[in-house]
């Protein structure tokens, strides 16, 4: 059973409906990101979901730019992504932790896809202050922030991707 159809539903709304989107009613995003695969099955993802309706919203929103805030601000909950780089294996500093994340976290939007739920990803937030305000340590580093939500926009129509034959060397 493929699931292209599902991967290719997702794109990254700038609008939201302020619908809000519980923990429960994405639960089964974060079991997905669960069952990636890392090394030494060191697991290093770990997430911080705070929902709409949650009294930390707001302050979750003060951490993206202010071009970022602008259309999350009516997003249904704001995920935020952790790397843990120091590996529970052997203490010692974990290389491929960040890459693992990414697994997660894709694995993650092929399910929220599949809810018909919509989610956008920023890497434009004040990462320091957002790492103060849950205070990490310096071994967890927060790589992105994620709105979900319900939106009616629909994906542009310039969305470009590389042909497979500059991607695949065969
Ligand atoms: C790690 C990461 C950081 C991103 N940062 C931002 C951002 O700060 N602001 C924004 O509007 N979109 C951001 N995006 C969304 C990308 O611009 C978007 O995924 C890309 O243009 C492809 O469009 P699509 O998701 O609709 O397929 C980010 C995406 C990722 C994965």
């Amino acid at each position: 059973m493929s699931v292209l159809s599902t991967i290719k539903k997702r794109f990254s709304p700038y609008s939201f409906d302020k619908t809000n989107v519980s923990f429960e009613d994405i639960e089964s995003a974060f079991e997905a990101a669960r069952w990636a695969p890392s090394g030494y099955n060191n697991q290093p993802w770990r997430f911080v979901y705070t929902s709409r309706n949650h009294n930390n919203f707001e302050k979750m929103l003060s951490f993206p730019v202010e071009a970022n805030r602008k259309w999350m601000k009516d997003c249904g909950g704001i995920a935020v992504i952790l790397a843990k780089t120091q590996s529970d294996y052997n203490g010692q500093l974990d290389p491929s932790a960040q890459y693992c994340c990414g697994l997660a976290v894709g694995q993650m939007l092929v399910e929220i896809s599949a809810l018909g739920l919509h989610s956008h990803q920023i890497g434009g937030f004040n990462s320091k202050e957002l790492a103060a305000f849950l205070g990490l340590p310096d071994s967890v580093i927060p790589m992105a922030m994620m709105a979900v939500g319900r939106t009616s926009e629909e994906p542009s129509k310039d969305r470009k991707r590389e042909p497979l034959k500059v991607l695949v060397l065969r």
